[in-house]
């Protein structure tokens, strides 16, 4: 049977809110977990606006013991029979300066939703990895056989979380999960209502170009442009975020229509990409274009940690899930830019 009544923890986030979109419009019901430490309860009523659906939340911190009662409770009553697990922290500098309050924050959010999933006896589950477990071990194309070796307390997270998965599964008759190992998810819902709003200066490349192009920042540092790469500046595989939520919805159906109840195949690991890289060189055109703004740019240092090239070997994806991305580099940035342009300041200025 289809898991037809889905918890989404962090479903007030960036990726959150538009996997809730997902659901509620393949007529999924949406049980929203979040602590709002990142994500937006505007986020929440933009939701219902898009898809026209309502759906309960519970304003609660997943890895609390205070807020342990409540939120099984919650999950009995709303009956989830599937689960997404977004809630976590996500910045990779903050993770060096703070390893263990990512460890004590992600691990504990993902031992608070399996509680709650046990209490509603809900056995598929959802998780949102990174591309970042690869490290920077292997060639690309990536493929889920890669090595993994992630680089930083971040990045363990999601590392060591697979295998709290994995070992929880091994212990749950029944329970099966689908470990989604996003590369960079970028863009916005076409409605331009919803898109990221990262806290403070963002980190991330796209939100960045975003907040220059609209005049917020005065220009972009690109981090090196002497890697091994056509234009010497990084590549990466950037996915759209309607794609890549997309990509929940198969992943939990997949998980229904898998009658295996034992061994491996309960948990897979599965890249969500494009299956092709962009460097940031590619991306800043794009953005240009897409938006008719100027993007000024300065090349700096390469940034530690970065690597020169990664991109998704996608097959996976396809025959396990019968997915694949459909939205181009061009159509992520004019997304991204309809939702900076009639939202400069993210939810933050939002009046309604
Ligand atoms: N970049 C710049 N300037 C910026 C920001 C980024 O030139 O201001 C470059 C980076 O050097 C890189 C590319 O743009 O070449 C993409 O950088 P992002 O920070 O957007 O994305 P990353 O690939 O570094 O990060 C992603 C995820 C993280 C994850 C990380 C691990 O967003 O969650 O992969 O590799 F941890």
């Amino acid at each position: 049977m289809m898991a037809q009544r889905v918890v989404v923890a962090g479903g007030a986030g960036y990726i959150g809110s538009h996997v809730c979109v997902a659901l509620l419009d393949a007529g999924r019901d949406v049980l929203v977990i979040d602590d709002f430490s990142n994500g937006s309860p505007i986020a929440l009523d933009r939701i219902r606006e898009v898809t026209g659906r309502d759906f309960e939340t519970v304003a609660a911190d997943l890895a609390s013991q205070a807020d342990r009662a409540r939120i099984e409770d919650a999950a009995r009553a709303f009956a989830a029979d599937g689960a997404v697990l977004l809630a976590g922290l996500k910045a990779v500098g903050e993770s060096v300066e703070e390893p263990l309050r990512y460890y004590e924050t992600n691990f504990g959010a993902a031992a608070g939703l399996l509680h709650a999933m046990a209490a509603a006896d809900a056995k598929a589950l959802v998780f949102s990895s990174s591309a970042t477990v690869y490290g920077d071990l292997n060639a690309s194309p990536v493929s889920e056989t890669a090595k993994i070796g992630a680089v930083n307390p971040y990045g363990r997270t999601k590392q060591f979380i697979e295998e709290i998965l994995r070992d929880h599964a091994r212990a749950t008759p029944g329970f099966g999960v689908v470990n989604l190992r996003y590369f960079n998810p970028v863009g916005a819902h076409e409605s331009g209502r919803l898109g990221e709003d990262p806290n403070g200066v963002p980190n991330n490349l796209f939100p960045y170009i975003a907040q220059t192009a609209v005049g917020r920042r005065d220009k972009l540092h690109v981090f090196g442009n002497d890697y091994p790469t056509p234009d010497g500046t990084g590549v990466r595989d950037y996915i759209h975020v309607v794609d890549l939520a997309r990509g929940h919805v198969n992943a939990l159906d997949y998980l229904a229509r898998t009658p295996a109840d034992t061994a491996d195949d309960r948990v897979v690991d599965v890249n969500l990409g494009v299956g092709a890289g962009a460097s940031v060189l590619e991306a800043i055109a794009a953005f240009k274009r897409a938006s008719n703004r100027d993007v000024p740019f300065e090349v700096v240092a390469r940034r530690p940690g970065d690597v020169a090239e990664i991109y998704a070997d996608p097959a996976r994806a396809k025959a396990l899930l019968g997915w694949t991305a459909e939205k181009t580099l061009d159509e992520m940035c004019a997304d991204h830019w309809a939702w900076q342009r009639d939202n400069p300041d993210g939810y933050g200025d939002a009046s309604d």
